[in-house]
C-alpha cells in the first residue's frame, strides 16, 4: 500500500511543470487548494470545524443558501474534555469524518488541541484541556475516527495560540521545559498516535518567529523530531511573507482576507513569488518537490485517487452520539441537596434566563455550524416533562453587551421562581447574540473575554433568584469558568453544561432530573478569581510589547494551584455524582521502570454511575522543581449500585520523566514517587510510593 502510494506520488510529480507545482501549495478558493487538471489532480477541499461541518461557501466567503448543509452539531471541545472518555473522542471522530466526507470534503479543520491557559480565551470552548495527558488521550480517537471516513484530520494550532486578542500580532516565550510537557504533548500524540494527516500552524510569533514561518517548530521539530509525514497547512493568512516557501509550510491557506473582494491568488505569498524563487535560485525546486510530495501522498492516503469511502449525514446515530458527549460532558460542580429534582412532586417549575432559550451552533466563529436542530434546556425540559409539569419561564437578562437596564426583566423572574415548585436558572456566556460569524461575542474567534464576571447583568439576576428561590439550580453554559464568588455559598446546586451540541438540552433535563447520572468531570481548573490564574499572576496576557512571556513555564492550571497552594472554586479534575465511589486495595507493582497499578472502585451508593479514576505522580525529591501533581493515567467505569471493579493502569518511563532545558532531554531521575489515585486533583483517596 505505502509503495503504491509512493509510486502513484512519484509519477505525478515528475510530470509536472513548476507552476502547476506552486498552483498546489497555495490556495485558489478560500476552502480550497490548488489541483492539476491535466494530470488528475483535484483541488483539496478543506472545511471548518472541530465540531460539526460548517455551511457551504462555494468558492468565496458568502454562504450558500438553500443547499442541504445543516449537520450534526456535536458537543464543543471543553465538553468533549469534560466526557474525560477517549471512546467518546472516536465516536466524535467518526461522525465528524463521516459528515465531512458526504460534504465532500477532504480536511476537517479540527481537532483544536490548543492548551488551556488563561480563562479569557475567548476560544477555550474549541479546545480540549487544560492537562497534556488528558488531550493527547482525547485526541489519538478523534483524530482515528476522522480519518477512518477517507478525511484527514488538522491538528492545530500549532502552536500556543493561547489568546484571540492580537493573535496574530503577539509573540510567545517560553521555556523549552514549558514547550516539551505541556504545548506539544497533544501534538505529538496527534502525529505519532492519532497518524493525523495535516497540522494547521498557528497565527502566533513564537521565539520572535511566526508559527507558520518557523524552521525550529516545522521543520525541526515537528517534521524531524515527531517524524509527521503528512502536510502543514497555515492558519487563514498566517503566512505573511514568502519566507514560509523556504520552510515547511506546504499549503498556504486564506491570506485573501487582506486582499478584498477580488482575491488574485497568484499574489499569495506562496505563489508567482515562489516561482521566482526557484527561477532565481533562492529556493531549490526540491523544496516544492517535498510539499507538493506530501500534499499529494494525503490525497492518495484519503483515496482521492481511486477507491473512497462514502460517508454519512444526519444520521440517528450521529444525534446517539452528540446526545451520549452531552451526557457525559455535563459537569456537577456542586450539590448540596437540590439535585436531582424529582419530577413527581414537581407540578410547577421556573425556568430563568436567556440563556435556556438561546441556540448556540451558529455563531462563535469559523467553529459555527447551521446545525440539523439545537434542542435548547428550555426545550429539553419540555421533552422531558411533557404536560405533567407546568413549566413558567422569564428570561431574567437580554443577550447584550452594555450596561442594561433588567430591572423588570429581574422582577419577572422573581415572581416566576417564587411561587415555583423547582427552578432552575440557565446562564453564563454565549457565543454571539445571532448567528453571525463572530458579533463581538464573548466565547468566540477573534475576542477575549474582559473579565471572569458573569455578562449581561446575570450577576444582580441571580443573587435576585437565589434569594426569592434558595433551591434555584444554577446551571452555566460556556466555554470557561465564571468568578462566582458573590453568589456560590448561596446557590444549593451548580451544574457546569458548556455549549452541549444539539442534544445539549435533552442532556441537561435528562441530568437535573436525574435520568442520566452525572459523570462529567472539569478539563481544566475554575479559579475563584481571574488572578488568581497564573497566566493572569505569574505571567503577563500579554504586556504593552505584544510578548506573551509564560514565565508561569510548567505551571499552567493545576500544575500551578497546587503546587502554590491557591484554592481553586473548582479543581481539576472534579465533578459530582448521584451516588457516592469508594476506592479500595492499591496496589503497585513495578518491572524495571514499568509501573502497574491496581485500585478497587465501589459504587457505594444507590443509583448506578461512572466514575472516572485518576492517577497522578509525584516526584519526591527532583533536581528540577517539579509541579506536586501530574496526570499520567484515567479510566472512566460505569458501576451499578454496590457493584465493584478492580481498575489497571500502565505508567512507564514517560510518566515519571521530566524534560531538562539544559541536558535537552527528558530524564528519569532515579528515587522516590508517589502515586496518588482520587476522583479529582483535590480529592486523592489513595497513596503509595514506589522507587525507581
Ligand atoms: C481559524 C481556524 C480556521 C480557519 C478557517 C481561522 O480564522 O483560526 O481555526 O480553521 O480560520 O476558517
Amino acid at each position: 500500500m505505502a509503495s503504491d502510494v509512493d509510486a502513484k506520488v512519484d509519477s505525478l510529480l515528475s510530470q509536472m511543470t513548476l507552476e502547476e507545482k506552486v498552483g498546489m501549495i497555495h490556495a485558489n478558493t478560500p476552502f480550497t487548494s490548488g489541483g492539476v487538471e491535466r494530470l488528475g489532480i483535484p483541488e483539496l477541499i478543506m472545511s471548518d470545524g472541530p465540531h460539526g461541518v460548517r455551511h457551504e461557501h462555494g468558492r468565496d466567503w458568502v454562504k450558500d443558501e438553500g443547499v442541504y448543509d445543516s449537520s450534526t452539531y456535536l458537543p464543543v471541545g471543553t465538553a468533549l474534555g469534560a466526557t474525560w472518555n477517549p471512546e467518546l473522542g472516536y465516536k466524535f471522530g467518526q461522525v465528524l469524518g463521516s459528515e465531512a466526507n458526504f460534504r465532500g470534503k477532504d480536511v476537517i479543520l479540527g481537532p483544536g488541541l490548543n492548551i488551556i491557559r488563561s480563562p479569557l480565551n475567548g476560544r477555550n470552548f474549541e479546545y480540549i484541556t487544560e492537562d497534556p495527558y488528558l488531550n493527547s488521550r482525547m485526541v489519538v480517537g478523534y483524530i482515528k475516527g476522522v480519518q477512518e471516513n477517507d478525511v484527514a484530520a488538522s491538528a492545530k494550532h500549532y502552536i500556543a495560540n493561547t489568546l484571540e486578542y492580537d493573535r496574530e500580532y503577539v509573540n510567545v516565550e517560553m521555556s523549552d521545559r514549558a514547550l516539551r510537557e505541556i504545548y506539544l504533548p497533544g501534538f505529538k500524540a496527534a502525529v505519532q498516535e492519532g497518524g493525523a494527516l495535516t497540522v494547521m500552524a498557528a497565527y502566533n510569533k513564537f521565539r520572535g518567529v511566526y508559527c507558520a514561518h518557523s524552521g525550529f517548530l516545522l521543520d525541526e521539530i515537528l517534521k524531524g523530531e515527531l517524524g509527521f509525514k503528512g502536510l502543514v497547512m497555515s492558519d487563514w493568512a498566517a503566512v505573511k511573507s514568502a519566507d514560509a516557501v523556504s520552510v515547511g509550510m506546504d499549503v498556504e491557506m486564506g491570506t485573501d482576507l487582506l486582499q478584498g473582494e477580488n482575491v488574485d491568488y497568484n499574489k499569495f505569498h506562496m505563489a508567482d513569488t515562489a516561482i521566482s524563487m526557484v527561477k532565481n535560485g533562492i529556493v531549490a525546486e526540491s523544496v516544492i518537490d517535498e510539499k507538493v510530495r506530501r500534499i499529494l501522498t494525503v490525497m492518495a492516503k484519503i483515496g482521492k485517487f481511486g477507491e473512497r469511502k462514502k460517508g454519512e449525514y444526519n444520521t440517528k446515530e450521529h444525534q446517539a452520539v452528540a446526545r451520549r458527549i452531552a451526557d457525559e460532558a455535563i459537569v456537577l460542580l456542586k450539590n448540596e441537596g437540590a439535585l436531582p429534582l424529582l419530577q413527581e412532586g414537581i407540578k410547577t417549575l421556573a425556568v430563568v434566563g436567556a440563556n435556556a432559550d438561546h441556540r448556540h451552533a451558529g455563531a462563535g466563529g469559523s467553529s459555527q455550524v447551521k446545525a440539523y436542530y439545537e434542542v435548547t434546556p428550555l426545550a429539553g425540559l419540555k421533552n422531558l416533562l411533557g404536560d405533567k409539569t407546568q413549566i413558567s419561564y422569564a428570561r431574567g437578562y437580554e443577550i447584550v453587551k452594555g450596561e442594561p437596564d433588567n430591572a423588570e426583566l429581574i422582577k419577572e423572574a422573581i415572581e416566576t421562581v417564587k411561587g415555583a415548585d423547582a427552578a432552575i436558572y440557565v446562564g453564563g456566556w454565549v457565543h454571539g447574540y445571532t448567528d453571525q460569524w463572530n458579533d463581538n461575542a464573548y466565547d468566540a474567534e477573534v475576542v477575549d473575554k474582559p473579565d471572569m464576571m458573569l455578562p449581561f447583568g446575570q450577576e444582580e439576576l441571580i443573587k435576585a433568584v437565589l434569594k426569592a428561590n434558595p433551591n434555584t439550580v444554577i446551571v452555566l453554559v460556556g466555554g470557561g469558568p465564571i468568578d462566582m464568588r458573590g453568589w456560590k455559598s448561596e446557590a444549593k446546586s451548580i451544574v457546569q453544561a458548556w455549549y452541549g451540541g444539539m442534544e445539549g438540552g435533552n442532556a441537561l433535563a435528562d441530568m437535573l432530573f436525574g435520568k442520566v447520572n452525572p459523570s462529567g468531570k472539569l478539563p481544566f481548573t475554575f479559579p475563584e478569581k481571574l488572578e488568581d490564574s497564573p497566566a493572569h499572576s505569574v505571567a503577563q496576557y500579554p504586556d504593552e510589547n505584544l510578548l506573551i512571556d509564560h514565565k508561569e513555564g510548567i505551571f499552567v492550571g493545576y500544575r500551578y494551584f497546587d503546587t502554590y497552594e491557591v484554592e481553586p472554586a473548582f479543581a481539576f479534575g472534579h465533578g459530582l455524582s448521584y451516588t457516592t465511589f469508594e476506592y479500595s486495595d492499591l496496589q503497585i507493582a513495578k518491572d524495571g521502570n514499568q509501573v502497574s497499578v491496581s485500585v478497587t472502585v465501589t459504587n457505594s451508593g444507590e443509583v448506578a454511575g461512572a466514575e472516572v479514576i485518576q492517577v497522578y505522580v509525584k516526584d519526591q525529591e527532583s533536581r528540577l522543581e517539579r509541579p506536586v501533581k501530574e496526570l499520567k493515567g484515567f479510566d472512566k467505569v460505569m458501576l451499578d449500585s454496590e457493584e465493584s471493579s478492580t481498575i489497571s493502569f500502565r505508567l512507564n518511563e514517560d510518566s515519571f520523566s521530566y524534560y531538562d532545558d539544559e541536558q535537552r532531554k527528558w530524564v528519569l531521575e532515579p528515587g522516590k514517587f508517589t502515586v496518588l489515585v482520587g476522583s479529582s486533583s483535590r480529592d486523592i483517596r489513595l497513596k503509595g510510593t514506589l522507587e525507581l
